[in-house]
Parts: C-alpha cells; sequence; structure tokens
C-alpha cells in the first residue's frame, strides 16, 4: 500500500471582478443584504470573449500546479475532474483537459457531485494511488456557473452567491504510509435531488418537447438553479460537522488536534456556525468566499491553494476538506501534510 502526497496546487480565477454594488444594476439587492446573509464582498465572472470556459479554466490552474510540483502533463497518468458546470452535455470536461494539457492518452474521469466534487475526486484519485494502479494524478475542479444565472429579481436568492473559478491538485504516490490522506467520508441522500438543482436540459423530456416549451413560454425557470435556500442551509450545517467529525474519528483525533479545515465556501454563515459548534479557534478555519462566492467544486482547490500560498499548510499539519450540496451530497478527506 501506498500514501497520497500533495505535491502542487494551482488556481485561477477570471480577472472580471463582479461586486455586490454591481449586482445592484441587475436585480433588486443589496451589498449589505449580500454580506450579511452570505459573507460575499465580489466574485469573479467570466465575460464573452476572455477564453474561459470550464476546461480552459482547469487547464491554467493545473499548468500551475504541475509546475510547482516540478512535472510536466505527460507526468500525469490520470485526471479526476470535478465540476457541475461541464463545458458540453457530454463528454465530460476531462478529456478537453488531458487535450489543452497535451497529457497523453491517459484516463479521465468527471465527478459530478456538484459541490462536494472535489471531496469526492479526492477520495477517488487516493484510492488509485493507493493501490498502485497510478502514480500522479491531476485533480480538478473549475466551474462556469455565471452563464447559467438568472440575473433577475426572480433569481437573486440564488445568483448573487456563486462564482466562476477553478482549482488543481497534482497528487503523488508515497511510501510513507503515516502522511497523506488518512481518511475519506463521503455520502448521500438522493431524496433531496431537487431541492438544489437544474432540472432543464433533461433526458426526460424530448428534445423537440422541450424547445416547443421553449419557444411558448421564453420564462420557463426549470433551465435556471433552484435552491431552497434556508432548507440547503439546515442541512449543511449538520451534515459539515458529521463529516468533520467521521474522519476525525477513523484517525483517532479530535477537532483541538485539527490545524486547518478548508470547507467547501457555500455562505461564510455555515462556517461559522461549524466552526462555533466544534469549538474551533479562527486560525483553524480558512474562508475566502469573500472575495470568490460559492464556485461550488472548484472552492475547496482554490481556497486549499490560496492557505499553501499565504504559508497556513506546514509539513505535518491536519488539514480537513469538507463539503455539503446538491445531491444532497457531502463528505470529508481528512490529510496529514
Ligand atoms: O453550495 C452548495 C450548498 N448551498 C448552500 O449551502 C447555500 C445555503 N443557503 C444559503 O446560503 C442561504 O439560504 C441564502 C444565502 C441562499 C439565502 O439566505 P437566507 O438568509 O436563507 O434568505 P431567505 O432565502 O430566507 O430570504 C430572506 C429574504 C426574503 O425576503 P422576505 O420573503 O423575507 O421578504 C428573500 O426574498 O431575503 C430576500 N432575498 C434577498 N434580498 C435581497 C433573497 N435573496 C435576496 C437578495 N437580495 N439577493
Amino acid at each position: 500500500m501506498y500514501s497520497s502526497k500533495v505535491i502542487g496546487l494551482g488556481k485561477y480565477v477570471p480577472e472580471r471582478v463582479v461586486t455586490n454594488e454591481e449586482l445592484t444594476h441587475y436585480m433588486d439587492t443589496s451589498d449589505e443584504w449580500i454580506r450579511e446573509r452570505t459573507g460575499i464582498h465580489e466574485r469573479h465572472w467570466v465575460e464573452e470573449g476572455d477564453g474561459n470556459n470550464t476546461a480552459s479554466m482547469a487547464a491554467k490552474a493545473s499548468r500551475i500546479a504541475l509546475e510547482r510540483a516540478g512535472l510536466t502533463p505527460k507526468d500525469i497518468d490520470f485526471i479526476v475532474f470535478a465540476t457541475l458546470s461541464p463545458d458540453y452535455y457530454f463528454p465530460g470536461s476531462g478529456v478537453l483537459l488531458q487535450d489543452m494539457l497535451g497529457c497523453d492518452t491517459i484516463g479521465a474521469l468527471d465527478v459530478r457531485n456538484q459541490c462536494s466534487g472535489f471531496v469526492y475526486a479526492t477520495a477517488v484519485a487516493d484510492q488509485f494511488i493507493r493501490s498502485g494502479m497510478y502514480k500522479n494524478i491531476l485533480v480538478v475542479g473549475s466551474e462556469v456557473q455565471s452563464t447559467g444565472l438568472d440575473l433577475s429579481t426572480r433569481g437573486r436568492g440564488v445568483s448573487v452567491i456563486f462564482g466562476d473559478g477553478a482549482g488543481a491538485m497534482v497528487l503523488t504516490r508515497d511510501e510513507d504510509t503515516s502522511r497523506g490522506y488518512l481518511a475519506h467520508s463521503l455520502h448521500s441522500e438522493g431524496k433531496y435531488a431537487l431541492e438544489l438543482a437544474v432540472q432543464t436540459p433533461s433526458n426526460r423530456v424530448p428534445t423537440s418537447k422541450l424547445l416547443k416549451r421553449v419557444a411558448e413560454n421564453p420564462d420557463d425557470t426549470s433551465f435556471y438553479p433552484y435552491m431552497n435556500g434556508n432548507f440547503v442551509f439546515k442541512h449543511a450545517v449538520v451534515r459539515f460537522q458529521e463529516a468533520i467529525m467521521e474522519v476525525l474519528n477513523k484517525a483517532g483525533l479530535t477537532p483541538q488536534d485539527v490545524d486547518l479545515v478548508i470547507p467547501h465556501q457555500a455562505n461564510l454563515r455555515i462556517s461559522q456556525f461549524v466552526q462555533k459548534m466544534l469549538k474551533l479557534r479562527d486560525d483553524q478555519m480558512f474562508n475566502n468566499i469573500q472575495k470568490y462566492g460559492n464556485t461550488t467544486a472548484a472552492s475547496i482547490p482554490i481556497a486549499l491553494t490560496e492557505a499553501w500560498e499565504e504559508g497556513r499548510i506546514k509539513d505535518g499539519d491536519y488539514v480537513i476538506q469538507v463539503a455539503f450540496g446538491s445531491g444532497f451530497t457531502w463528505g470529508a478527506n481528512l490529510i496529514k501534510w
């Protein structure tokens, strides 16, 4: 058995910064409401013609991660790509990334677990490395959400929280099994699938019927993300804690032993609630939702990269990645750095 070591991290966000104030031009909202309810000050959104899409942003973040790892795309044995906003309905974005980076004809797996996507992707990649099947794996989270949002007042409960961006992590095989990813927890509860979902396009509706429906009703909202915000919030604060405790229990650790929690940046109030319940100090919790909004599957690798760049993660630290989101899905990964 081997363990997985993180040897490179990278992030990329589009240049365009969208402030809360800018959003007040499109919908009835305010900087005060958004800051108070979500903690968000601004987010980055792609703009037409800037060349950014889900795969290309992933490529930019990956090139940085690869350079920091001292590897080239030819050294990568496998790609795990987490996204809820793939470039195409099919094929997945992983194959586009394989081509953009110029990797060999390696396997590329798309993970469709929304906000928990990076937690699932990490767990999957770790299993391939532990078993000895692959040596170097690129694990990526990338999202373009802005192009799919309802920017009218009707969509304000959802649209103000989401941002675009990408994060990447290079994992490599290590002989020291006392380090690396020590535990994972992965969960789902599909009975709540439609509490946070985009329902259309869907193969449940023939395309011909769908086109007719849109032509007859241009206000069809099923193309936009729907979120039962309060309901999601209440589940999130419980599941975040459970997932953290599950990986800690598996490793025989307590919240006091944790050096840094990298929560999926869903809402600052969710992170603060979880911090309070687990009695974690401010320096044990990493938040950057203020600058990027909620970038779903990209939020953990973006935050992990930023924490590492700021020197917040040192050798031997216990770090936890934890997420909850659409599905519902949730989970956590515990790593000894
Ligand atoms: O990342 C994946 C998982 N997602 C999450 O974890 C998100 C979880 N949910 C949330 O973060 C929060 O529920 C939201 C930030 C989405 C909403 O915050 P909230 O405190 O739950 O607000 P609410 O939906 O209960 O709405 C409160 C009021 C409503 O007005 P009334 O009915 O009280 O008059 C909304 O219409 O705020 C209104 N409102 C807004 N007002 C200004 C909703 N969105 C906005 C807005 N600007 N953008």
